[in-house]
Protein backbone atom coordinates (compact mmCIF):
# COMPACT_ATOMS: atom_id res chain seq x y z
CA UNK A 1 0.00 0.00 0.00
CA UNK A 2 0.92 3.91 -0.09
CA UNK A 3 0.21 5.63 2.82
CA UNK A 4 -0.47 9.35 3.44
CA UNK A 5 -0.13 10.01 7.36
CA UNK A 6 -0.83 13.50 7.90
CA UNK A 7 0.20 14.97 11.38
CA UNK A 8 3.43 12.73 11.32
CA UNK A 9 5.80 15.17 12.23
CA UNK A 10 3.51 15.50 15.89
CA UNK A 11 3.13 13.53 19.21
CA UNK A 12 0.86 10.59 18.03
CA UNK A 13 1.78 10.93 14.34
CA UNK A 14 5.28 10.15 14.93
CA UNK A 15 4.61 6.90 16.80
CA UNK A 16 2.22 6.03 14.35
CA UNK A 17 4.75 6.45 10.72
CA UNK A 18 7.91 5.06 13.02
CA UNK A 19 5.26 2.11 13.65
CA UNK A 20 4.17 1.67 9.98
CA UNK A 21 7.81 2.50 8.23
CA UNK A 22 9.53 -0.29 10.50
CA UNK A 23 6.63 -3.05 10.44
CA UNK A 24 5.89 -2.89 6.84
CA UNK A 25 8.68 -2.17 4.48
CA UNK A 26 6.60 -2.94 1.56
CA UNK A 27 4.48 -0.32 1.99
CA UNK A 28 5.28 3.33 1.01
CA UNK A 29 4.44 5.67 4.08
CA UNK A 30 4.48 9.55 3.05
CA UNK A 31 4.24 11.85 6.00
CA UNK A 32 2.21 14.74 4.87
CA UNK A 33 2.79 17.90 7.47
CA UNK A 34 2.71 21.18 7.97
CA UNK A 35 5.40 21.60 10.30
CA UNK A 36 3.39 24.20 12.53
CA UNK A 37 4.80 24.51 16.23
CA UNK A 38 3.69 21.41 16.75
CA UNK A 39 5.40 19.88 13.89
CA UNK A 40 9.13 18.40 14.72
CA UNK A 41 11.07 16.27 12.38
CA UNK A 42 13.61 15.63 14.78
CA UNK A 43 10.67 12.97 16.43
CA UNK A 44 11.70 10.78 12.98
CA UNK A 45 15.31 10.93 12.69
CA UNK A 46 15.35 7.38 13.29
CA UNK A 47 13.38 6.37 10.17
CA UNK A 48 13.98 9.83 7.92
CA UNK A 49 16.37 7.54 6.04
CA UNK A 50 14.68 4.40 5.30
CA UNK A 51 13.15 3.89 1.98
CA UNK A 52 9.72 3.41 2.57
CA UNK A 53 9.64 6.62 4.52
CA UNK A 54 8.98 10.09 2.45
CA UNK A 55 8.55 13.60 4.05
CA UNK A 56 6.37 16.22 2.14
CA UNK A 57 5.73 19.38 3.67
CA UNK A 58 2.36 20.77 2.78
CA UNK A 59 -0.55 21.93 4.30
CA UNK A 60 -3.32 19.75 4.81
CA UNK A 61 -5.54 22.74 3.52
CA UNK A 62 -3.85 22.97 -0.06
CA UNK A 63 -7.02 20.82 -1.55
CA UNK A 64 -5.01 21.05 -5.28
CA UNK A 65 -1.51 20.10 -3.55
CA UNK A 66 -3.04 17.06 -1.42
CA UNK A 67 -5.04 15.91 -4.50
CA UNK A 68 -1.84 15.93 -7.49
CA UNK A 69 0.19 13.93 -4.20
CA UNK A 70 -2.52 11.14 -3.82
CA UNK A 71 -1.87 10.94 -8.15
CA UNK A 72 1.93 10.84 -7.68
CA UNK A 73 2.13 8.50 -5.12
CA UNK A 74 -1.00 5.90 -6.35
CA UNK A 75 -1.92 6.32 -2.48
CA UNK A 76 -4.69 4.34 -1.58
CA UNK A 77 -4.50 4.93 2.69
CA UNK A 78 -4.79 7.72 4.55
CA UNK A 79 -4.12 7.53 8.08
CA UNK A 80 -5.66 11.62 9.41
CA UNK A 81 -3.88 12.93 12.44
CA UNK A 82 -3.03 16.34 11.58
CA UNK A 83 -4.63 18.73 13.65
CA UNK A 84 -4.71 21.97 15.94
CA UNK A 85 -4.68 19.73 19.37
CA UNK A 86 -4.65 22.11 22.03
CA UNK A 87 -7.68 22.95 24.24
CA UNK A 88 -6.33 26.30 25.73
CA UNK A 89 -4.88 27.40 22.07
CA UNK A 90 -8.64 26.74 20.56
CA UNK A 91 -10.07 29.34 23.46
CA UNK A 92 -7.96 32.02 22.10
CA UNK A 93 -7.69 31.25 18.37
CA UNK A 94 -10.98 29.15 17.65
CA UNK A 95 -10.46 30.15 13.70
CA UNK A 96 -7.32 28.20 13.05
CA UNK A 97 -9.26 25.11 14.61
CA UNK A 98 -11.66 25.74 12.54
CA UNK A 99 -9.87 25.97 9.51
CA UNK A 100 -7.16 23.26 10.33
CA UNK A 101 -9.47 20.59 11.67
CA UNK A 102 -12.82 21.44 10.17
CA UNK A 103 -11.49 22.64 6.49
CA UNK A 104 -8.37 20.59 6.23
CA UNK A 105 -10.60 17.37 6.95
CA UNK A 106 -12.53 18.81 4.26
CA UNK A 107 -10.18 18.88 1.50
CA UNK A 108 -8.14 15.80 2.88
CA UNK A 109 -11.65 14.19 1.99
CA UNK A 110 -12.31 15.87 -1.21
CA UNK A 111 -8.79 14.89 -2.52
CA UNK A 112 -9.23 10.95 -1.99
CA UNK A 113 -12.80 11.40 -3.32
CA UNK A 114 -11.50 13.06 -6.39
CA UNK A 115 -8.60 10.56 -7.18
CA UNK A 116 -10.35 7.29 -5.81
CA UNK A 117 -13.60 8.22 -7.90
CA UNK A 118 -11.13 8.31 -11.00
CA UNK A 119 -9.63 5.07 -10.46
CA UNK A 120 -11.06 1.80 -12.06
CA UNK A 121 -11.00 0.25 -8.91
CA UNK A 122 -12.89 3.26 -6.90
CA UNK A 123 -13.47 2.54 -3.36
CA UNK A 124 -11.76 -1.41 -3.56
CA UNK A 125 -9.02 -1.58 -1.32
CA UNK A 126 -9.06 2.24 -0.34
CA UNK A 127 -9.16 3.43 3.33
CA UNK A 128 -10.01 6.94 5.01
CA UNK A 129 -8.79 6.58 8.74
CA UNK A 130 -9.82 9.61 10.58
CA UNK A 131 -8.03 10.06 14.27
CA UNK A 132 -10.14 11.57 16.66
CA UNK A 133 -10.47 12.19 20.57
CA UNK A 134 -13.26 11.53 23.28
CA UNK A 135 -13.10 15.11 23.46
CA UNK A 136 -16.57 15.12 21.38
CA UNK A 137 -18.48 13.52 23.66
CA UNK A 138 -18.21 16.32 25.99
CA UNK A 139 -18.13 15.63 29.99
CA UNK A 140 -19.17 13.22 32.01
CA UNK A 141 -20.59 13.86 35.50
CA UNK A 142 -18.02 12.94 38.37
CA UNK A 143 -20.85 11.20 40.25
CA UNK A 144 -18.34 9.74 43.29
CA UNK A 145 -15.65 11.89 43.59
CA UNK A 146 -14.07 9.46 46.21
CA UNK A 147 -13.69 6.91 43.69
CA UNK A 148 -15.36 3.34 42.93
CA UNK A 149 -14.37 0.25 41.77
CA UNK A 150 -14.88 0.17 37.94
CA UNK A 151 -16.93 -2.62 36.43
CA UNK A 152 -14.69 -4.10 33.51
CA UNK A 153 -14.10 -7.44 33.12
CA UNK A 154 -11.62 -6.35 30.18
CA UNK A 155 -8.12 -5.56 30.71
CA UNK A 156 -7.45 -1.72 32.47
CA UNK A 157 -3.93 -0.70 31.75
CA UNK A 158 -5.10 0.99 35.25
CA UNK A 159 -4.32 -2.33 37.16
CA UNK A 160 -7.03 -3.62 39.24
CA UNK A 161 -6.54 -1.36 42.02
CA UNK A 162 -7.23 1.57 40.01
CA UNK A 163 -10.71 3.60 40.11
CA UNK A 164 -13.64 4.87 38.28
CA UNK A 165 -15.28 8.39 39.10
CA UNK A 166 -18.93 7.83 38.03
CA UNK A 167 -20.93 5.11 36.59
CA UNK A 168 -21.05 6.52 32.99
CA UNK A 169 -18.43 6.04 30.46
CA UNK A 170 -18.23 7.44 26.74
CA UNK A 171 -19.40 4.52 24.52
CA UNK A 172 -19.50 4.79 20.60
CA UNK A 173 -23.13 5.79 20.45
CA UNK A 174 -23.33 8.67 22.49
CA UNK A 175 -24.56 11.76 21.24
CA UNK A 176 -21.54 14.34 20.34
CA UNK A 177 -21.40 17.06 22.98
CA UNK A 178 -18.57 18.90 22.38
CA UNK A 179 -17.60 22.35 24.63
CA UNK A 180 -14.13 23.92 23.37
CA UNK A 181 -13.24 25.16 20.33
CA UNK A 182 -11.11 22.11 20.13
CA UNK A 183 -13.72 19.45 20.44
CA UNK A 184 -16.60 21.39 18.20
CA UNK A 185 -13.72 21.64 15.58
CA UNK A 186 -12.78 17.84 15.79
CA UNK A 187 -16.29 16.61 16.26
CA UNK A 188 -17.29 18.80 12.54
CA UNK A 189 -14.55 17.38 11.25
CA UNK A 190 -15.82 13.27 12.28
CA UNK A 191 -19.33 14.51 11.06
CA UNK A 192 -17.76 15.58 7.42
CA UNK A 193 -16.24 12.10 7.60
CA UNK A 194 -19.18 10.18 8.30
CA UNK A 195 -20.84 11.97 5.48
CA UNK A 196 -18.33 11.09 3.10
CA UNK A 197 -19.04 7.75 3.78
CA UNK A 198 -22.57 7.99 3.65
CA UNK A 199 -23.04 10.49 0.59
CA UNK A 200 -20.32 8.91 -1.63
CA UNK A 201 -19.56 5.67 0.05
CA UNK A 202 -16.17 6.46 1.30
CA UNK A 203 -14.64 3.97 3.18
CA UNK A 204 -14.11 5.28 6.36
CA UNK A 205 -13.30 4.38 9.65
CA UNK A 206 -13.25 7.14 12.78
CA UNK A 207 -11.16 6.20 16.23
CA UNK A 208 -11.79 8.42 19.66
CA UNK A 209 -9.02 8.61 22.14
CA UNK A 210 -8.34 9.36 25.27
CA UNK A 211 -5.67 11.18 26.80
CA UNK A 212 -2.29 10.36 24.84
CA UNK A 213 1.18 10.31 26.85
CA UNK A 214 4.97 9.19 26.19
CA UNK A 215 7.67 10.49 24.13
CA UNK A 216 7.64 13.42 21.49
CA UNK A 217 4.49 15.08 23.26
CA UNK A 218 4.55 18.91 22.88
CA UNK A 219 5.20 20.63 26.00
CA UNK A 220 1.96 22.79 26.47
CA UNK A 221 0.45 19.17 27.42
CA UNK A 222 0.07 18.82 31.32
CA UNK A 223 2.26 15.72 31.74
CA UNK A 224 5.51 16.97 29.52
CA UNK A 225 5.19 20.58 30.59
CA UNK A 226 5.28 19.47 34.26
CA UNK A 227 8.10 17.26 34.07
CA UNK A 228 10.22 20.29 32.27
CA UNK A 229 8.88 22.69 34.79
CA UNK A 230 9.75 20.09 38.16
CA UNK A 231 13.30 19.35 36.73
CA UNK A 232 13.90 23.25 36.35
CA UNK A 233 11.65 24.06 39.94
CA UNK A 234 9.25 26.33 37.73
CA UNK A 235 5.56 26.61 39.01
CA UNK A 236 3.68 23.71 37.97
CA UNK A 237 0.13 25.56 37.48
CA UNK A 238 -3.37 23.37 38.53
CA UNK A 239 -6.26 24.47 36.42
CA UNK A 240 -8.93 24.97 39.44
CA UNK A 241 -8.95 22.56 42.25
CA UNK A 242 -6.88 19.85 40.33
CA UNK A 243 -10.02 17.28 40.54
CA UNK A 244 -10.57 17.18 36.51
CA UNK A 245 -10.43 13.45 35.27
CA UNK A 246 -8.65 12.24 32.23
CA UNK A 247 -8.38 8.83 31.31
CA UNK A 248 -4.84 8.27 30.31
CA UNK A 249 -3.40 6.06 27.43
CA UNK A 250 0.44 5.13 26.77
CA UNK A 251 0.48 6.57 23.33
CA UNK A 252 2.54 3.48 21.38
CA UNK A 253 -0.74 1.52 22.41
CA UNK A 254 -2.58 4.11 20.67
CA UNK A 255 -0.09 3.18 17.43
CA UNK A 256 -0.98 -0.56 17.61
CA UNK A 257 -4.77 0.32 17.84
CA UNK A 258 -4.27 2.75 14.63
CA UNK A 259 -2.67 -0.16 13.03
CA UNK A 260 -4.98 -2.92 14.13
CA UNK A 261 -7.95 -0.86 12.83
CA UNK A 262 -6.44 0.31 10.00
CA UNK A 263 -5.90 -3.05 8.22
CA UNK A 264 -8.78 -5.05 10.28
CA UNK A 265 -11.47 -2.66 11.31
CA UNK A 266 -15.09 -2.28 9.92
CA UNK A 267 -15.79 -0.02 6.91
CA UNK A 268 -17.82 2.90 8.43
CA UNK A 269 -17.50 1.54 12.19
CA UNK A 270 -16.63 3.79 15.04
CA UNK A 271 -14.39 2.44 17.58
CA UNK A 272 -13.11 4.38 21.59
CA UNK A 273 -9.77 3.48 22.14
CA UNK A 274 -8.44 3.73 25.63
CA UNK A 275 -7.36 2.15 28.77
CA UNK A 276 -9.64 2.21 31.62
CA UNK A 277 -7.48 4.72 33.56
CA UNK A 278 -9.26 7.39 35.51
CA UNK A 279 -6.65 9.86 36.98
CA UNK A 280 -7.87 13.32 38.54
CA UNK A 281 -5.45 15.29 37.55
CA UNK A 282 -3.75 16.07 40.93
CA UNK A 283 -3.12 12.63 41.82
CA UNK A 284 -1.36 12.32 38.22
CA UNK A 285 0.91 15.64 39.08
CA UNK A 286 2.03 13.81 42.41
CA UNK A 287 2.80 10.58 40.51
CA UNK A 288 5.04 12.55 38.42
CA UNK A 289 6.59 14.84 40.94
CA UNK A 290 7.47 11.88 42.79
CA UNK A 291 8.78 10.17 39.66
CA UNK A 292 10.97 13.18 38.37
CA UNK A 293 12.45 13.61 42.10
CA UNK A 294 13.30 10.07 41.92
CA UNK A 295 15.10 10.08 39.00
CA UNK A 296 16.52 13.12 39.52
CA UNK A 297 18.19 11.68 42.79
CA UNK A 298 16.40 14.48 45.29
CA UNK A 299 14.39 13.79 47.64
CA UNK A 300 10.76 11.75 46.46
CA UNK A 301 7.70 14.89 47.04
CA UNK A 302 10.01 17.43 47.47
CA UNK A 303 8.81 19.65 44.81
CA UNK A 304 5.72 19.18 46.01
CA UNK A 305 5.63 22.52 46.75
CA UNK A 306 5.64 23.84 42.91
CA UNK A 307 2.06 23.04 42.49
CA UNK A 308 0.29 26.56 41.91
CA UNK A 309 -3.35 26.51 41.85
CA UNK A 310 -4.14 29.41 39.15
CA UNK A 311 -7.63 30.60 37.31
CA UNK A 312 -9.38 27.52 35.81
CA UNK A 313 -10.11 26.66 32.33
CA UNK A 314 -13.00 28.29 30.36
CA UNK A 315 -15.68 25.34 30.16
CA UNK A 316 -13.14 22.99 31.71
CA UNK A 317 -14.64 19.45 30.85
CA UNK A 318 -15.08 17.39 34.17
CA UNK A 319 -14.74 13.64 33.57
CA UNK A 320 -13.26 11.76 30.42
CA UNK A 321 -13.44 8.08 30.80
CA UNK A 322 -13.74 6.00 28.02
CA UNK A 323 -15.57 2.61 27.32
CA UNK A 324 -13.03 0.86 24.96
CA UNK A 325 -14.56 -2.70 25.76
CA UNK A 326 -16.16 -2.42 21.71
CA UNK A 327 -12.42 -2.46 20.14
CA UNK A 328 -11.35 -5.21 22.84
CA UNK A 329 -13.95 -7.25 22.12
CA UNK A 330 -14.05 -7.38 18.32
CA UNK A 331 -10.51 -6.64 17.55
CA UNK A 332 -8.52 -8.32 20.12
CA UNK A 333 -7.26 -4.84 21.32
CA UNK A 334 -5.54 -4.37 24.66
CA UNK A 335 -3.51 -1.58 26.67
CA UNK A 336 -0.15 -3.24 26.47
CA UNK A 337 1.24 -1.40 29.70
CA UNK A 338 0.07 -0.39 33.21
CA UNK A 339 0.23 3.39 34.21
CA UNK A 340 3.08 3.44 36.48
CA UNK A 341 5.20 1.77 33.90
CA UNK A 342 4.21 3.97 31.35
CA UNK A 343 4.86 7.18 33.32
CA UNK A 344 8.41 5.89 34.18
CA UNK A 345 9.12 5.32 30.90
CA UNK A 346 7.81 8.63 30.03
CA UNK A 347 9.74 10.71 32.88
CA UNK A 348 12.71 9.09 32.17
CA UNK A 349 12.58 9.75 28.40
CA UNK A 350 11.86 13.38 28.63
CA UNK A 351 14.92 13.84 31.39
CA UNK A 352 16.97 12.01 28.80
CA UNK A 353 15.88 14.24 25.99
CA UNK A 354 16.97 17.42 27.39
CA UNK A 355 18.25 18.48 24.07
CA UNK A 356 14.77 18.06 22.61
CA UNK A 357 12.76 20.06 25.24
CA UNK A 358 15.49 22.78 25.09
CA UNK A 359 14.67 22.74 21.11
CA UNK A 360 10.77 22.77 20.92
CA UNK A 361 10.61 25.37 23.93
CA UNK A 362 12.95 27.96 22.76
CA UNK A 363 11.94 30.93 20.62
CA UNK A 364 8.57 31.20 19.76
CA UNK A 365 6.97 28.70 21.62
CA UNK A 366 8.50 30.80 24.74
CA UNK A 367 7.28 33.76 24.09
CA UNK A 368 3.41 32.23 23.07
CA UNK A 369 3.66 30.57 26.77
CA UNK A 370 5.12 33.59 28.81
CA UNK A 371 1.92 35.51 26.93
CA UNK A 372 -0.17 32.48 28.15
CA UNK A 373 0.55 32.34 31.94
CA UNK A 374 1.38 36.12 32.66
CA UNK A 375 0.23 37.43 35.46
CA UNK A 376 -0.25 33.80 36.95
P1 LIG B 1 0.14 17.48 17.75
O1 LIG B 1 -0.38 18.86 17.96
O2 LIG B 1 1.29 16.98 18.55
O3 LIG B 1 0.55 17.30 16.21
C1 LIG B 1 -0.23 17.80 15.16
C2 LIG B 1 0.57 17.66 13.86
O4 LIG B 1 -0.27 18.14 12.80
C3 LIG B 1 1.84 18.51 13.85
O5 LIG B 1 2.90 17.77 13.29
C4 LIG B 1 1.48 19.68 12.96
O6 LIG B 1 2.60 20.23 12.26
C5 LIG B 1 0.49 19.03 12.00
N1 LIG B 1 -0.42 20.00 11.40
C6 LIG B 1 -1.16 20.95 12.05
N2 LIG B 1 -1.84 21.67 11.16
C7 LIG B 1 -1.55 21.17 9.92
C8 LIG B 1 -1.96 21.49 8.61
N3 LIG B 1 -2.81 22.49 8.36
N4 LIG B 1 -1.49 20.76 7.59
C9 LIG B 1 -0.61 19.75 7.80
N5 LIG B 1 -0.18 19.41 9.02
C10 LIG B 1 -0.64 20.11 10.07
O7 LIG B 1 -1.14 16.56 17.91
P2 LIG B 1 -1.28 15.10 18.56
O8 LIG B 1 -1.43 15.23 20.00
O9 LIG B 1 -0.23 14.21 18.00
O10 LIG B 1 -2.69 14.67 17.97
C11 LIG B 1 -2.78 14.05 16.68
C12 LIG B 1 -4.24 13.75 16.38
O11 LIG B 1 -4.76 12.89 17.39
C13 LIG B 1 -5.13 15.00 16.38
O12 LIG B 1 -6.06 14.85 15.33
C14 LIG B 1 -5.81 14.95 17.72
O13 LIG B 1 -7.09 15.56 17.67
C15 LIG B 1 -5.93 13.46 17.96
N6 LIG B 1 -5.95 13.03 19.39
C16 LIG B 1 -4.98 13.48 20.24
C17 LIG B 1 -5.00 13.03 21.56
C18 LIG B 1 -3.93 13.45 22.55
O14 LIG B 1 -4.03 13.13 23.74
N7 LIG B 1 -2.87 14.14 22.12
C19 LIG B 1 -6.00 12.15 22.00
C20 LIG B 1 -6.97 11.73 21.08
C21 LIG B 1 -6.92 12.17 19.77
P1 LIG C 1 -4.16 18.76 28.47
O1 LIG C 1 -2.88 18.01 28.53
O2 LIG C 1 -4.17 20.15 27.91
O3 LIG C 1 -5.21 17.82 27.70
P2 LIG C 1 -6.82 17.99 27.51
O4 LIG C 1 -7.23 19.36 27.87
O5 LIG C 1 -6.98 17.71 26.04
O6 LIG C 1 -7.45 16.94 28.38
O7 LIG C 1 -4.75 18.85 29.94
C1 LIG C 1 -5.00 17.69 30.72
C2 LIG C 1 -5.68 18.15 32.00
O8 LIG C 1 -4.74 18.91 32.77
C3 LIG C 1 -6.87 19.07 31.78
O9 LIG C 1 -7.88 18.77 32.75
C4 LIG C 1 -6.32 20.45 31.99
C5 LIG C 1 -5.23 20.23 33.03
N1 LIG C 1 -4.08 21.15 32.94
C6 LIG C 1 -3.65 21.87 34.06
O10 LIG C 1 -4.24 21.76 35.14
N2 LIG C 1 -2.57 22.70 33.94
C7 LIG C 1 -1.90 22.86 32.76
O11 LIG C 1 -0.92 23.65 32.70
C8 LIG C 1 -2.34 22.10 31.62
C9 LIG C 1 -1.64 22.22 30.29
C10 LIG C 1 -3.42 21.25 31.76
Amino acid sequence: MNIIITGGAGFIGSHVVRLFVNKYPQYKIINLDKLTYAGNLANLKDVEDKPNYKFVKMDICDFEGVYKLMQDEHVDGIIHLAAESHVDRSIKDPFTFAQTNVMGTLSMLQAAKLYWESLPEKWEGKRFYHISTDEVYGALEMTHPEGIKPPFTTKASSGEHHLAYGEKFFTEDLKYQPHSPYSAAKASSDHFVRAFHDTYGMPTIVTNCSNNYGPYQFPEKLIPLFINNIRHRKPLPVYGKGENVRDWLYVEDHARAIDLIFHKGKIAETYNIGGFNEWKNIDIIKVVINTVDRLLGRPEGQDMDLITYVTDRAGHDMRYAIDSSKLQRELGWEPSLQFEEGIEKTVRWYLDNQEWMDNVTSGDYLKYYEDMYAGR
